[in-house]
């Protein structure tokens, strides 16, 4: 137990990306046509097949003693979770370099799926497939502080490999995608990062890599869409979400504290280039509903709901004000 728990630390000491988060007024909502030949209809979708980080990933989180979004979003659709994503994980360590084994979306999680897949077979017209990527691809355990496997690797390949995925799926029959953007997090000194930095810098520089990455991945999507028979590809904006849920809490958060999207729940105190962590708690599972942030990286088991709440409309109704059908 006090080795896994040194694991976990080690994990999530070094898969932080911090920054601040920007009240930056560019939420561009998306709008979505109602038209029957686009997207998924409601009711079609059975299964849930999640690919990702410690955002998806469960196992992580419920050391934590929370769930994450797969596991509500299934609860409030009661639909199966097929769950692949691994806490760490990068796009590919061909690009980030990241000391974690079998962990990365091509690497490990898509070959785990392919094992499953070979004795269990989905019904792919009723299998959403979902990937949320990135945040440590971009964040201090790559681009961020130039950890990349060779020089000129940028966020167009992190981008260009989280894009490939949808086309990877499709050719082991995935026909239903759900492409979550990223959730650019917020930051001050905590547990991810015992290094010197300089805050603002780094909090600007997420917040043009996350953008990039955001636009990017949309026009090689829509790019990628007219490829691909017979794929429902959908973008989900995480990025406007979380930025709505910081610009306005009380639309989302319900606990009994103050309503608070700067601070954890979770909150540390690092000493620079030392061990030393030391670490606060709101305890009370009424008052964690207030926050927006389980520490400096992760949401709040409420953000969490949240975004569950939100995907399990698109599974529900097929359509959802912060998803866009681009097929
Ligand atoms: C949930 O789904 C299962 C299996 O598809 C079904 O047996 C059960 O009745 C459903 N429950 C509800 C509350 O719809
Ligand atoms: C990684 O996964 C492979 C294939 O499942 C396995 O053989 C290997 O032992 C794993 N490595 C670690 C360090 O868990
Ligand atoms: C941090 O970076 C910002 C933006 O480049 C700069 O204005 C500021 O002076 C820097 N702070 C320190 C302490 O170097
Ligand atoms: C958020 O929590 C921090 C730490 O407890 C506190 O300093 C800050 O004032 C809180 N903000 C609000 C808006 O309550
Ligand atoms: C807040 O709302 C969620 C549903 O989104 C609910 O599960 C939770 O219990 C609520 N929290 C409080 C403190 O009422």
């Amino acid at each position: 137990m006090a080795e896994l728990y040194k694991l976990l630390r080690a994990i999530l000491c070094l898969s932080g990306s911090l920054i601040v988060f920007h009240a930056l007024n560019h939420n561009r909502r998306t709008e979505v046509l109602p038209q029957e030949s686009i997207g998924i209809h409601a009711r079609q979708i059975q299964n849930l097949v999640t690919f990702g980080d410690s955002f998806t990933d469960p196992s992580i989180q419920s050391h934590l003693g929370k769930q994450t979004w797969p596991v509500y979003a299934t609860g409030y659709t009661n639909t199966s979770l097929f769950q692949f994503a691994k806490g760490g994980g990068v796009c590919s360590t061909e690009l980030i370099p990241i000391p974690f084994p079998n962990v990365s979306v091509v690497e490990a999680q898509i070959r785990n799926y392919l094992e499953f897949a070979s004795t269990y077979k989905l019904d792919m017209e009723e299998s959403l497939f979902t990937l949320w990527i990135g945040t440590n691809d971009l964040g201090s355990l790559g681009l961020l502080i130039g950890k990349v496997t060779e020089p000129g690797i940028s966020v167009v390949d992190t981008t260009v490999c989280a894009v490939n995925w949808v086309e990877i799926m499709y050719n082991h029959g995935a026909r239903n995608f759900l492409f979550q953007q990223l959730a650019t997090p917020q930051s001050y000194s905590n547990l991810y990062w015992a290094g010197s930095r300089n805050t603002t810098e780094w909090n600007l520089m997420m917040h043009e890599l996350s953008s990039a990455a955001k636009s990017l991945s949309t026009l090689m999507l829509q790019n990628l869409a007219h490829r691909l028979p017979g794929a429902h590809i959908g973008v989900f904006d995480s990025f406007g979400l979380f930025l709505d849920m910081f610009n306005d809490p009380k639309n989302y958060f319900n606990g009994t504290a103050p309503l608070n999207v700067t601070f954890p729940i979770r909150s540390c105190v690092c000493h620079l280039d030392s061990d030393e962590v030391i670490c606060t708690e709101v305890e009370s599972e009424h008052e964690r509903d207030s926050y927006m942030w389980w520490d400096e990286l992760h949401p709040s088991e409420q953000a969490q709901r949240i975004v569950a709440k939100e995907i399990a409309e698109v599974i529900d109704t097929g359509f959802n004000k912060w998803s866009k059908w681009l097929t």
